[in-house]
């Protein structure tokens, strides 16, 4: 395990970020933060709420205040939000001292997801459609793409995905150490 690094999880909306940084921060015995709830934690409010009484602005500025932070810990696992990544300099903060794991999922799997929490995520209103997602994933692939690992995480189970990303962060210390060494 590549001591110290952080897991930084992106993806968008609906990919399974909080539920797979859970259970990671378990298994490794690590500190979870999830992004969006540090933000609502900090403004006492949900992200919903902020966004309609301070609008998407503010809370894009807390966001990118919060990376700068998190960049410079260590020993995180970190949820990020999905629209983390289109702010480059959060990505380069992150990945200062992060490994980046881009978790993917197909649009009916996030549509259904979404629909679970209805209400809790302002850029997907109420009648989003399997079409507005696949829009707006298209938007967003080249900024997802800046991750160090991709993830499609379609007929896996939790722990399987799990397994994965602490097979890789294993990989990706022994061939720090060997570059070192
Ligand atoms: C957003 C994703 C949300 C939250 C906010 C904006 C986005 O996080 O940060 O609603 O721009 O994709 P989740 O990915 O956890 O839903």
């Amino acid at each position: 395990m590549e001591m110290g690094k952080n897991i930084v999880l992106i993806g968008f909306m609906g990919t399974g970020k909080s539920s797979v940084g859970t259970r990671l921060g378990q298994k490794l015995h690590r500190e979870f933060l999830d992004m969006d709830r540090e933000i609502e934690h900090l403004l006492g409010m949900p992200v919903e709420r902020i966004f309609r009484v301070y609008g998407e602005m503010r809370f894009r500025s807390e966001e990118r205040l919060l990376a700068e932070k998190l960049g410079k810990r260590r020993n995180l696992v970190i949820a990020t939000g999905g629209g983390v990544v289109l702010d480059p300099e959060n990505i380069q903060a992150l990945k200062q001292n992060g490994l980046v794991v881009c978790l993917q999922a197909k649009p009916e799997d996030i549509l259904e997801r979404v629909n679970r929490k209805k209400g809790t995520r302002p850029l997907l209103k109420k009648g989003s459609s399997i079409e507005d997602i696949q829009e707006m994933l298209k938007q967003r692939e080249a900024f997802y793409s800046t991750a160090d690992l991709t993830i499609d995480t379609s007929g896996k189970e939790l722990e399987e995905i799990v397994a994965l990303i602490i097979n890789y962060t294993v990989q990706a210390g022994k061939r720090e150490e060997a570059g070192r060494g």
